[in-house]
């Protein structure tokens, strides 16, 4: 079993580079099933949830060439039907994109119910809804999603709730569709826009995303093409948060900051300083913050995969702080290991209550989720001490090379097998 020891305590310093984004490159890799041709696709994270997708896309018989700098051939001109293995499909929750670029090239599609992190119940029923208004017929089977339709003709769609992989999946299915599809009330995440521009570079006509009206013209059919995926914003913003707490003075580089407005304005609060340049962000700590309120809401809110990380450094912050999860229902089960190193956090169904204490300890912990488990390393780099954290898997899902990035900037970190 991997475990990560970290020694705690030492500040941060130098620079760091953020890798592509994972929640766009985990829908980009399946868009290409779209083109039916070859498509590259550049800044692909070196992660396992990449290599799982990768391996779907295998499966179901796209040719997949992954190169050690994050590049990937992607051709998926001899997929004939789409019938993704049940086993590798429950691993992640990205599988469930399958199914609208499926069902948009094929007009039938099979996955398994997806998988992910266990933050509560993850319905998909707006992502079924959209599949439906554009004509498709959706069951549910044994664990299995089946969605199949004659022809897909576009319509509006009002998202009851403000969802990425609903949003995502939606505009898959509709970019061939006959006609044009509205989609009202969708998601607003730089992934989306992401997933967007690719789409477009691949012949589609999607616009508005980053608003929460996407209009799609549906066009013929799509191609080939190359694209290179945005940095990683929750990444990024781990460093950051990281630093803030810590003290030191690190360079972020390959990030677009405007994608960490809600995160720089929260760390200033903080009391951290930091400085915005084109490509990266500079964050300078004394390691003393001061505790503050976040609240988790969809894009430009606060995210909520950055929840975690910085619930780990406000348990060292001066005074009070809350934390108001807005988006997932249970995302807070790993308070009860910050409270092994002694963190004084309350929660109370979507809120956590968290006293500022001096310091945390090293303990034995263990990673239930990925930010979950990235939210313990914050806390050991910050801890007096050896933590040992278990479960690593959950980490190396979601960033890339953690311990050499952190090693890079002083962090006295190492992984081992025991
Ligand atoms: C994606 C990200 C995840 C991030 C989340 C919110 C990936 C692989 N994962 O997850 O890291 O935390 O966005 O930014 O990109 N919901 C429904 N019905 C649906 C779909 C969603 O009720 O059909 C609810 C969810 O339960 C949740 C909320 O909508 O409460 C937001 O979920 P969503 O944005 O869909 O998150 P994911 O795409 O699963």
């Amino acid at each position: 079993m991997e475990k990560i020891i970290i020694e705690g305590g030492y500040e941060l310093n130098g620079a760091v580079e953020v890798s592509g984004f994972k929640n766009a490159a985990l829908p980009i890799i399946p868009a290409s099933i779209l083109a039916g041709e070859r498509c590259v696709v550049e800044n692909l994270p070196m992660i396992k949830d990449i290599f799982c997708i990768s391996n779907i896309m295998s499966s179901i018989g796209a040719d997949i060439e992954l190169n050690e700098n994050g590049t990937m051939v992607i051709d998926t001109s001899k997929i004939t039907k789409i019938v993704a293995p049940y086993d590798l499909s429950r691993q992640i929750r990205a599988s469930y994109y399958l199914l609208g670029a499926g069902l948009s090239r094929f007009k039938e599609v099979e996955v398994a119910y997806p998988g992910g992190c266990d933050i509560g119940t993850r319905p998909i029923d707006q992502h079924i809804k959209g599949f439906e208004a554009l004509g498709a017929k959706v069951d549910i089977e044994h664990g299995v999603i089946k969605c199949r339709a004659d022809k897909l003709v576009g319509t509006k769609i009002y998202l009851d709730v403000v969802s990425v992989g609903a949003t995502i999946n939606i505009m898959m299915a509709a970019v061939c569709a006959e006609g044009r599809t509205t989609i009202e009330n969708a998601a607003k995440e730089p992934h989306v826009v992401d997933v967007a521009n690719y789409l477009n570079s691949m012949g589609a006509d999607v616009k508005g995303a980053g608003t929460d009206v996407i209009r799609i013209e549906g066009v013929e059919k799509l191609h080939g093409c190359t694209y290179s995926v945005i940095p990683d914003q929750i990444e990024a913003g781990t460093y950051l948060v990281a630093v803030a707490a810590t003290g030191g003075d690190v360079l972020v580089k390959n990030v677009i900051p405007k994608h960490l407005e809600s995160i720089i304005a929260k760390l200033r609060e903080t009391s951290a300083n930091i400085i915005e340049y084109d490509d990266s962000v500079r964050v300078i700590s004394n390691g003393k913050l001061v505790g503050v309120n976040v609240k988790t809401l969809p894009y430009p809110g606060f995210p909520t995969d950055l929840q975690q990380p910085m619930a780990a450094i406000l348990s060292i912050a001066e005074g009070s702080s809350v934390i108001t999860e807005s988006v997932f229902e249970a995302r807070f089960k790993y308070i009860d290991e910050l409270k092994r190193m002694g963190a004084n956090i309350k929660v109370d169904g979507r809120v956590a209550i968290i006293e500022g204490v001096k310091e945390l300890t090293g303990a034995r912990v263990r990673a239930t989720d990925l930010r979950a488990g990235v939210a313990l390393v914050v806390a050991g780099l910050i801890a007096k001490g050896k933590t040992e954290i278990d479960d690593v898997f959950h980490i190396d899902r979601g960033y890339e090379n953690i311990e050499q990035k952190l090693l890079g900037l002083g962090a006295k970190i190492y992984r081992v097998n025991r």
